[in-house]
């Protein structure tokens, strides 16, 4: 973990949006086949969303310069928005996604759940997003395993979140592998990426979630090193009573065989 999930650059590292494309940092608004005509009228949709600079920094590299992240969708960079430090998706270039707005969408439903990064805006190539700081729950765990309390908090957190995405009924879609998809922020965790989320799917939130954690995966193999895993034939048994009927006594049966009710 280096760059911002420690600290922050200053913010002279910012380059105004017009600008962009005269800076190495540009090439991402546009990425990662880089086209002039593109990245131009990519550059007026940052105008009008009131975009006012980007900057690098974060903690991934791509081809040696620090990013806040990357995906198959998107990559996402530090931005400014409205005199604050932003997260920016940019819609990639070879991705099969036709817009952000969809993505946005999901955003502006789970962000009335109180899940998700805060929407402050989008447009065909960009979602504007509170910035989230802090390392992936994945690589948090590994250097704070012996902290029973806050590990356990963060884990009933990150089950809370997958409770209220299921009575949002958005299915994530990506939750089988949590590892990168929940960031330990100061403020607790906090989940990310709607991009592949759809309504048309029963959601599985809660299910793929409490899987990943406690079931056949190697992070509990790592965790039941140090704590008492729950026992399979109840976890199972709980979970099938969830998915039959996902209410409010179902899921706190779950956090009790989890040992965190
Ligand atoms: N709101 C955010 N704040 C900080 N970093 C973010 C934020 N959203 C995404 N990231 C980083 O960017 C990476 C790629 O974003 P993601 O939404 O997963 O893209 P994709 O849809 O392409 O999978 C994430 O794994 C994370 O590291
Ligand atoms: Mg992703």
């Amino acid at each position: 973990m280096t760059g911002l999930r420690e600290g922050r650059s200053g913010l002279n590292d910012y380059i105004p949006v017009k600008k962009a494309l005269e800076h190495k940092i540009g090439e991402f608004l546009c990425w990662p086949q880089f086209n002039q005509e593109e990245a131009e009228q990519r550059v007026e949709q940052l105008v009008a969303l009131g975009v006012e600079s980007i900057a690098i920094g974060g903690p991934h590299g791509v081809l040696g310069t620090p990013i806040l992240g990357k995906g198959h969708a998107g990559v996402v960079i530090r931005a400014m928005y409205q005199g604050q430090e932003v997260a920016l998706k940019a819609r990639r270039t070879d991705t099969r996604r036709g817009s952000m707005s969809r993505e946005a969408g999901f955003l502006e439903h789970v962000n009335q759940w109180d899940a998700g990064p805060k929407l402050y805006g989008f447009s065909e190539d960009f979602i504007v997003m509170e910035l989230l700081v802090g390392p992936y729950f994945g690589d948090w765990v590994k250097t704070h395993i012996d902290d029973r309390k806050a590990v356990i908090k963060n884990i009933k957190a990150i089950l809370d979140i997958a409770w209220r995405l299921d009575q949002s009924s958005l299915d994530h879609g990506e939750l089988t592998r949590i590892r990168r998809h929940y960031i330990v922020t100061k403020e607790g965790p906090r989940v990310i990426d709607f991009e592949s989320a759809s309504f048309d799917r029963q959601p599985s939130n809660l299910t793929c979630t409490v899987q990943s954690l406690f079931m056949n995966t190697s992070f509990a193999g790592f965790y039941g090193k140090h704590y008492s895993l729950p026992n399979r034939e109840a976890l199972i048994e709980a979970l099938r009573a969830y998915k039959t009927e996902p209410n409010l006594d179902h899921y706190q049966e779950i956090l009790s065989v989890c040992n965190l009710g």
